[in-house]
């Protein structure tokens, strides 16, 4: 619990311990919404207009309606102001509001919008520095037509039994295959490889949200002359990689350490090791990811970037 968050909801800015609604909100009932998760850096919210984008887009396709008279901007730009740090992280909700017990969209009159703005941290220093153990999970990542990937909504149930499936096999982070066996994304970031300098990202319409943090880095790659395509990728793909790391708004950058077990960038041994079972792989270099680490930095505090 982020007790010094602030939230925005139904028209005022309360503390965390404060921020109370409904049982009968849609949201709660049947994950029924859309969110985004921003951060500010700095005192500037990154990329502001492009989560905005992503919101109205996801909000299309759910066919939810903002609530007449909330300016999101407003919204966002109060709560941050009563939280007063310089940096934090904002998660943004329209939520399909209160209704009765049944499932009917229709029967919601009002969304409802929230805003929470506090702090995220998803790893330990010590963690991020040595990189994450991740295990490829045999939960698969929903096809367009049964819950597109690329709406950020309310139902993570699949994103949260994927996590609840690697913590249980010890390790940090779920990798998330497509029902072809492409490589989807992680939990909650989108996975980067880097073989022989090039740095490569599995494509949206396989299951990967179209990431904010995907797209500067796709961005700073373009900038800095160093090779990066979107493709189809499969497992075998992070197994051959020099490099794999995570990118997200919330995660920001992640190196991982190992694939199943198999460290990235080093050879396999037959002895086992990783998650659960022997001593660590070293820490092998990353210099692509070191500089992209270093570059993302960067650009999130550079002034005038609050979209591009
Ligand atoms: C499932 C999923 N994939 C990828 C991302 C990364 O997207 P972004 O960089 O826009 O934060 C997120 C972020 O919340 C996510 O939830």
């Amino acid at each position: 619990m982020n007790e010094s968050a602030k939230v925005w909801l139904d028209g005022s800015v309360v503390g965390a311990a404060d921020a109370r609604i409904s049982v009968f909100d849609h949201g709660l009932l049947y994950g029924d919404g859309i969110f985004e998760g921003m951060r500010v850096y700095s005192g500037r919210v990154f990329r502001r207009a492009d989560h905005l984008r992503r919101l109205a887009v996801s909000a299309k396709a759910v066919g939810l309606a903002f609530p007449d008279g909330v300016d999101l901007d407003g919204v966002i730009d109060d709560t941050v102001a009563a939280f007063g740090e310089d940096d934090a992280y904002i998660r943004l909700l329209v939520t399909r509001g209160e209704g009765p017990l049944s499932v009917d969209p229709t029967k919601c009159p009002r969304s409802r919008v929230i805003c929470i703005v506090g702090e995220v941290s998803l790893y330990p220093p010590e963690k991020l520095a040595a990189g994450i153990d991740m295990v490829t999970v045999s939960l698969r990542r929903p096809r367009a037509d049964v819950l597109e990937p690329r709406v950020k909504s309310l139902n993570y149930l699949n994103n949260a039994l994927a996590i609840l499936e690697a913590r249980r096999a010890g390790a940090d982070e779920a990798l998330l295959l497509n029902e072809d066996g492409a490589v989807a994304e992680a939990s909650g970031a989108n996975v980067f490889t880097v073989r022989e300098g090039a740095v490569a990202t599995p494509l949206v319409t396989d299951g990967a949200l179209e990431g904010v943090t995907r797209r500067t880095l796709l961005e700073i790659c373009a900038r800095d002359g160093i090779p990066a395509v979107e493709r189809r990728m499969t497992r075998i793909d992070l197994l051959a990689a020099d490099e794999v790391f995570l990118a997200g708004t919330g995660a920001r950058m992640i190196p991982v350490r190992t694939l199943d077990g198999a460290p990235i960038g080093a050879p396999a041994t037959s002895a086992g090791f990783g998650a659960t079972s022997g001593s660590p792989p070293p820490v092998p270099d990353r210099p692509i990811y070191a500089r992209l680490d270093a570059a993302y930095e960067e650009r999130v505090r550079a002034v005038g970037v609050v979209s591009c």
